[in-house]
């Protein structure tokens, strides 16, 4: 792409609430313990949304956080992206109500859906308004409350999932965190592996699909594993190669949290040590499309990465669909 402007993240911002729901507690909830939780997943707890908190209240909050880290006021934003899969209502957007809750009064809003890969896909769009010169300053927000969406009465799945945000700012260039590039992709005929079933207009709300526990995540975890590792390793090596890199040139691979197992099977794959992927999975769980940004800002914060390292974020999920971003730190 050939682009007029260099487009750069120049404020980082995340939100966790704070009610710690750990393995022993899920284990005396139903058949399950710390021991196989751990040894499967890597997850020891996760964080939980207290009633009434939906999803546009964490992105604020990380929001609010990205803009000061920006030095960004919220009327100057032109434009908001909100990645969720848990949006506060059907319609109208996420977007709007974080837009009214931050007072950006002069943005745009909209949301983007694409499951645990959508914030690279709302960072690849935000990249493209501000690269072309269209916009000056993008919020991208991800923003997930799975604990609204997950059932708690199946242990294939309940183990897994955690609630927080994370935001940035994309503006032009200054020299720090460039969006070198990004690559998305999808395969919508394996929709069926990681979905949530009713309430749309193929299945709108009713007796039967509440009864049927159809308002829930279902996931096909053994298919979607392979699958995960697949994709990831595919768009990484995609990624270095387009950019005339080895994969072993990136400093640190940012992914998104969903197994431990995932992640140290795909660095494997790429014959990449473990330890140059964040991990954070111990803490969070899988917060779908909010996991990446939430890694992004403790990095950021913590001082993990050198001004001037080459980072590559990589996500996966529903769809299915698939993402990676090159980051010059
Ligand atoms: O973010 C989007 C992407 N999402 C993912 O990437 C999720 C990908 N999938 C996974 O992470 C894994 O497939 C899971 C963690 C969901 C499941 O791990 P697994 O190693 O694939 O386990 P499994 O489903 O094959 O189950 C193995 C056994 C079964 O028992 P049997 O049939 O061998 O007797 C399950 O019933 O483990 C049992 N099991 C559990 N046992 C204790 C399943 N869940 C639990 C549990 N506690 N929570």
């Amino acid at each position: 792409m050939d682009n007029e402007y260099k487009a750069s993240i120049t404020g980082v911002g995340s939100f966790l609430p704070e009610k710690v729901l750990t393995n022993d507690d899920l284990s005396k909830m139903l058949d399950t313990t710390d021991e196989w939780i751990t040894k499967r997943t890597g997850i020891k707890e996760r964080r939980i949304v207290e009633n009434g908190v939906a999803a546009s209240d964490l992105a604020v909050e990380a929001s609010l956080r990205a803009l000061d880290d920006a030095n960004v006021l919220p009327t100057e934003v032109d434009l908001i992206i909100a990645s969720t899969i848990t949006p506060d209502c059907l319609f109208p957007s996420t977007s709007c109500y974080i837009q009214e809750k931050l007072g950006a009064r002069n943005a745009g809003a909209f949301d983007l859906l694409a499951a645990c890969a959508g914030f690279v896909y709302a960072l690849s769009v935000a990249r493209s308004f501000v690269a072309s010169g269209a916009m000056k300053t993008v919020l991208v927000v991800g923003t997930e409350c799975m604990s609204k969406i997950t059932d708690y009465t199946d242990r294939s799945t309940c183990i897994l999932f955690g609630d927080g945000a994370g935001a940035v700012v994309v503006q032009q260039g200054n020299g720090r965190r460039e969006i070198i590039t990004t690559y998305l992709g999808s395969d919508g005929s394996q929709a069926e592996l990681l979905m949530l079933p009713a309430g749309g207009s193929r299945l709108p709300a009713s007796h039967e699909t509440v009864d049927s526990r159809s308002h829930y995540i279902k996931l096909r975890g053994k298919e979607v594993f392979k699958q995960a590792i697949i994709n990831m390793v595919d768009v990484i090596t995609r990624a270095a190669t387009e950019n005339n890199m080895r994969v072993e040139d990136f400093d640190m691979i940012i992914p998104h949290q969903s197994n431990i197992r995932i992640i140290e099977a795909a660095m494997e794959k790429l014959k990449l040590p473990k330890e140059k992927a964040y991990i954070n999975i111990d803490r969070y769980g899988n917060t779908s499309s909010a996991s990446i940004p939430i890694a992004m800002d403790e990095i950021e914060k913590g001082g993990v990465l050198k001004p001037g390292s080459t980072a590559i974020l990589v996500a996966f999920g529903g769809g299915l669909t698939w993402s990676s971003s090159i980051i010059k730190w």
